[in-house]
């Protein structure tokens, strides 16, 4: 059997939630080794020393360094960029076209429309030729695009979630593609590291409230997939809250059932069907509901069903974790397709419970 190299990885953004996270996993990949990490404010400090956690670890000895573009094409064969909207594009044109695969976390690449960013995100986008080639990754539904890719587009954490619990029931033409409620509730490390008033710990602890309606960014990400599975334009209502836990995110989704009277044990066998191959998107059995405990750090995407035959609604409810699942184990099973490994190297582990 021919050896498998081992890829050289960089990560722009080491500093963040989501950075940390791919360190994390990094450190237990058998055959990708974290090379470069990027921070402009730690720069010069070792890993193992910035994060405790590392020492003695695979990437542990590897000194933060200032982002750039000319060492990291010469080191690396993926480069992960864990950086806002609005950077990732900046840094993404010369690491492509120096033969570099590049997985972005952020939304710089995910939406088709150029306009559609800019207005949403109200930036000018500065690298619009990539868009075409840009692979929205979310390996259940696109692995064989992200294989050829050079650009992955990493999908947001809310949008994971709700595209992974409408697909099925979609594509099975069980539900109405209209009309559909996404009501989300995330973790505080949804919003980044950087400090801020918003997620100052007694702003977060013991209080709930919703947020960025009725215009949250990763509207349109939701509208373009959904679209998508639908096969028609698909407007959707989508709220999303802070709740007060560190990680996971719960989604609670409203349909309107084509059948009224369809029973949640035929749902069940399509969702069960429909995903049977698939290492991490777990149905549960009718009259079981998901918990974000449950998934926490892991891969796995749990998906609840209700039919209400009163309402003729379906209620899917989608758990994943925000910094595994909805950012950095999604690029890194992204980057592992690109790499030509298989999708769940370094990512087996089940979650923690507690
Ligand atoms: N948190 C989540 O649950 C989550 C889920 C899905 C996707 N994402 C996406 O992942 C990306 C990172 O999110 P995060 O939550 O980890 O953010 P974060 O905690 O705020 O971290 C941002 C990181 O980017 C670096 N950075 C910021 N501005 C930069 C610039 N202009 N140039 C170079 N580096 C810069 C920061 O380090 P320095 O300032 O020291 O350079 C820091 O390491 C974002 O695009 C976010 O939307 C996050």
């Amino acid at each position: 059997m021919a050896e498998i190299q081992t890829i050289r990885a960089g990560l722009v953004g080491i500093t963040g939630y989501a950075g940390m996270e791919l360190a994390r996993l990094l450190a237990g990949h058998p055959n990708m080794r974290l090379v470069m990490a990027c921070s402009r404010a730690e720069a010069g400090r070792r890993l193992g020393e910035y994060y405790p956690f590392l020492e003695k670890l695979p990437g542990a000895d590897v000194v933060i360094s200032v982002f750039d573009a000319e060492a990291a094409v010469k080191q690396c064969d993926v480069v992960f960029l864990a950086v806002p909207a609005g950077t990732a594009m900046k840094m993404t044109p010369a690491l492509v076209e120096g033969g570099v695969r590049v997985v972005d976390f952020s939304a710089d690449f995910r939406l088709h429309d150029v306009h559609v960013y800019e207005e949403w995100y109200r930036l000018p986008h500065e690298a619009p030729a990539l868009l075409p080639e840009a692979v929205y990754g979310l390996p259940e539904l696109n692995a064989n695009s992200v294989r050829r890719a050079r650009l992955v587009a990493n999908p947001g954490c809310y949008p994971t979630s709700i595209i992974l619990g409408l697909y099925a029931p979609l594509m099975g033409g069980l539900i109405e593609p209209d009309g559909i409620i996404a009501d989300s509730k995330s973790g505080a490390t949804g919003a980044g590291r950087k400090p801020g008033t918003a997620t100052l710990f007694s702003e977060v602890a013991d209080t709930f409230r919703a947020y960025g309606l009725p215009r949250h960014r990763h509207t349109p990400e939701i509208e373009q997939e959904v679209s998508a599975i639908a096969g028609q334009e698909v407007r959707l209502s989508f709220t999303p809250h802070l709740v007060p836990m560190n990680r996971g995110i719960l989604s609670t989704i409203y349909t309107r059932l084509k059948k009224p009277g369809t029973t949640v044990e035929e749902v069940y066998e399509v969702c069960r069907e429909t995903w049977k191959d698939s290492p991490w998107v777990r149905v549960l059995a009718p009259g079981r509901l998901p918990e974000t405990r449950f998934v926490r750090g892991s891969m796995f995407c749990d998906i609840g069903l209700v039919a209400d035959p009163r309402t003729g609604r379906l209620i899917i409810l989608s758990v994943i974790d925000n910094l595994c699942r909805g950012a950095a184990g999604q690029a890194l099973a992204n980057a592992n397709l690109m790499c030509g490994m298989p999708v769940d190297a370094g990512l087996s582990d089940s979650a923690p419970l507690v």
